[in-house]
């Protein structure tokens, strides 16, 4: 294999039996256990599983605001260094906006924090701004937005610093199911135009196999990887794919491997 091959292949994240105790008041619970799974650069990943079974938490150590007790965890490679302030875009379940910030202040908010160039920061808050559909929007407050828009400004914000690695944390669980199809739909296209390497928690076995190219079924108790798989459906998805057969298969899979079948 040329060496141009063999930097492409080398994924973006490896992790190699990863766990992950908790211990308070003389207790200790182990949240995560023997994690393996690599994530290719620019990949789609979805992370499935029942609450309690430890998603936030690898998503945590990934975002390197905890670290594993067992096994190893490499992000980046030789070629491409990686820091996680510097290098990861975080969305979480409610849209965590600053009310005093106007929208454009509040996708701002990284530049601020890392101190970049505040002029580079501002074009490019509003070129994404238009990319998630909120142009026009820039000077409002966040209660001048509904969720779902205000949920979009927080994805433009955690891709204003351009970092390698987006994780979201179940960010749509607030939204009713119309938005949340809506945004399922974002998603793809924000993920296809960014090229982004993304990894997604959810709780909707829909929406893991709708958003990801490949998905990983965590079970709690103990907590522990069921299946990595990819999910072979086109790139190009309407919601009409969640009629398909195929679309209902994975979903079926998934099922299976939560127990409910
Ligand atoms: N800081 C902590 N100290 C002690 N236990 C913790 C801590 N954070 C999480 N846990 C425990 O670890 C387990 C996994 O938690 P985690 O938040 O990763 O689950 P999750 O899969 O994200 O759940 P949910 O879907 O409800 O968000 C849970 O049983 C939780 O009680
Ligand atoms: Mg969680």
């Amino acid at each position: 294999m040329s060496a141009a091959l063999a930097q492409e292949a080398e994924p973006l994240i490896r992790l190699r039996n990863v766990s992950k105790t908790y211990r308070s008041g003389g207790r200790a619970f182990t949240a995560v256990s023997n994690v393996t799974m690599d994530v290719r650069d620019g990949d789609m990943v979805a992370l499935v599983g029942p609450s309690g079974c430890g998603k936030t938490t690898v998503l945590k150590i990934l975002a390197g605001l905890h670290e594993a007790d067992g096994g190893t965890v490499q992000i980046g490679s030789q070629a491409s260094a990686f820091t996680p302030g510097r290098d990861v875009g975080m969305v979480f379940q409610q849209a965590l906006l600053l009310k005093w910030r106007t929208i454009l202040h509040n996708v701002m908010l990284p530049a601020d924090i890392l101190g970049l160039p505040r002029k580079a920061a501002e074009a490019r808050a509003r070129d994404l701004l238009a990319m998630v559909g909120l142009k026009g929007f820039e000077d409002k407050y966040p209660y001048e937005l509904s969720g779902g828009m205000q949920q979009r400004a927080a994805i433009a914000r955690a891709l204003l610093h351009d970092p390698k690695l987006i994780l979201m944390d179940e960010p749509f669980g607030a939204l009713d199911a119309l938005t949340r199809e809506r945004m399922n739909l974002e998603m793809r296209r924000i993920w296809r135009e960014s090229g982004k390497t993304i990894l997604f928690v959810t709780h909707s076995i829909q929406e893991a196999v709708f958003l990801g190219e490949r998905c990983a079924v965590l079970t709690a108790g103990p907590a522990r990887m069921a299946e990595y798989f990819d999910i072979d459906l086109p790139a190009d998805r309407g919601l009409d794919i969640k009629t398909s057969d195929e679309f209902g298969r994975y979903v079926r899979r998934i099922y299976g491997l939560l127990g409910f079948a």
